[in-house]
């Protein structure tokens, strides 16, 4: 599980700056505690009321104001911080701190933390693409500054360009990434599937399922953040993009086949929240199929078992979506798929059907023990069951 973090938020003197209130806005509700340090500049464009207000905590605009908790050392909040993200960054804060110059409450505490330092840049894209600060970034890069690609769009000049902030949940991505380094999963490789398989009629129309892919994302989410290696084979077109993880886009059971199997190569866990369609048309027309006929038959077959038909030594994890007899259900798949758990959840729930954000389930393990859970989020669910997870990899 996530402990609370402190990060420390450094905001420069970017047009951008106002996208760190939703920044801190996003970190402050997960839990964590947000320290905010501005520059000078920063403040013109934001004011540090509206990060406090955020926050909860004081604003540290210069090298005489301290943060109320901190002692009246400037290195304290370096000391204190997890991790230090500084975003926007200008190129003027860039070549300082390439430069080693500590000269404002930021710099100095950059140069003073031992945490990670994450670096979103968000300039005019003819500054952004100067050999200067590509220089002053690959000297940064080289002492192990992570830096977040700013994007290509609309700039402030009117231009378009490369040189936008990064979509803010790319940065809060690559901040649960960092931060999960340390966690009980790091150095563990898991393969999560989501959403529901689409399997071809004609080029047009195709047979799916009602599932929305949120409860893989979840366990894909917290497992990143928890430190592992995550691969996300997902049919999700949907849901908002995700970093910190390796995606791979299928659409039908058998993509989603091939795909689970190149994954679980060296795998510690593969976790099966996919609603895999069980047959799918034998042959899907190659243009569109006229409604000519009064009727039309289609000529179904079954689709493989991924779950079951994946075997090696790592932990299989599979869900069991039952609108009758949930626990004698789930138990049969459990065994027949020869399953390390199952989570088994009523779909007939309107708050753990399909596309809830909540869910219900219970997890049964190979021994027959039952561990029902209340309704909770499925971010929730997701850390239940890779507590359960962790536990088996050992
Ligand atoms: N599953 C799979 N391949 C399939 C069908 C299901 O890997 N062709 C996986 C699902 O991802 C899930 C588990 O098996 O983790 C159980 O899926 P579910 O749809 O509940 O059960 P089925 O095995 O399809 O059985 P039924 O539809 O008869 O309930």
């Amino acid at each position: 599980m996530i402990k609370e973090k402190t990060v420390i938020l450094g905001i420069t003197g970017s047009i951008a700056a106002y996208k760190a209130a939703d920044i801190a806005s996003k970190l402050t509700q997960s839990g964590d505690k947000v320290e905010v340090v501005m520059t000078e500049p920063a403040t013109r464009f934001i004011s540090p009321l509206t990060l406090r207000g955020i926050t909860g905590w004081p604003v540290v605009t210069s090298m005489w104001e301290l943060s109320s908790e901190f002692s009246i050392e400037h290195v304290a909040l370096a000391e204190a911080a997890d991790i230090v993200v500084i975003a926007p960054a200008t190129a003027s804060i860039i070549a300082h701190l390439a430069a080693g110059m500590a000269d404002d409450m930021l710099t100095c505490t950059v140069l003073a933390t031992k945490a990670p330092v994450i670096i979103a840049p968000a300039m005019n894209d003819n500054m952004f693409a100067n050999p200067i600060t590509q220089e002053n970034i690959e000297k940064l890069k080289a002492r192990g500054f992570i830096f977040i690609e700013p994007a290509y769009g609309r700039l402030a000049s009117g231009k378009t360009g490369k040189g936008r902030l990064a979509e803010i949940d790319k940065i809060l991505g690559t901040i649960r990434k960092v931060l999960g380094r340390c966690g009980d999963m790091a150095g563990r490789k898991i393969v999560i599937t989501a959403g529901g398989t689409r399997e071809p009629i004609d080029p047009v129309r195709y047979i799916g399922n009602r599932s929305s892919g949120k409860m893989g994302y979840a366990l894909a989410e917290a497992a990143r953040d928890r430190g592992a290696d995550v691969m996300l084979v997902t049919t999700t077109t949907c849901l908002p993009e995700t970093t910190g993880m390796q995606v791979i886009d299928v659409a039908t059971a058998t993509e989603m086949k091939k795909a689970v199997t190149d994954a679980v190569k060296n795998a510690d866990a593969l976790v099966m929240a996919a609603a895999v369609a069980d047959y799918r048309p034998e042959n899907a027309a190659t243009s569109k199929i006229k409604k000519d006929n009064a009727g039309l038959t289609l000529e179904l077959v079954k689709t493989a078992d991924i779950l079951a038909e994946t075997k090696g030594d790592f932990i299989k994890v599979g869900f069991a979506a039952e609108s009758e007899n949930l626990i004698n259900n789930a138990k049969k798949k459990l065994k027949g798929k020869d399953l390390d758990l199952i989570i088994a959840n009523d779909i007939t729930d309107k708050d753990s059907g399909f596309g809830a954000d909540t869910n219900k389930v219970t997890i049964i393990d190979k021994n027959g023990k039952v561990e029902e859970l209340p309704l909770m989020s499925k971010r929730e669910v997701a850390d239940r069951v890779l507590n359960r997870v962790v536990g088996l990899i050992g």
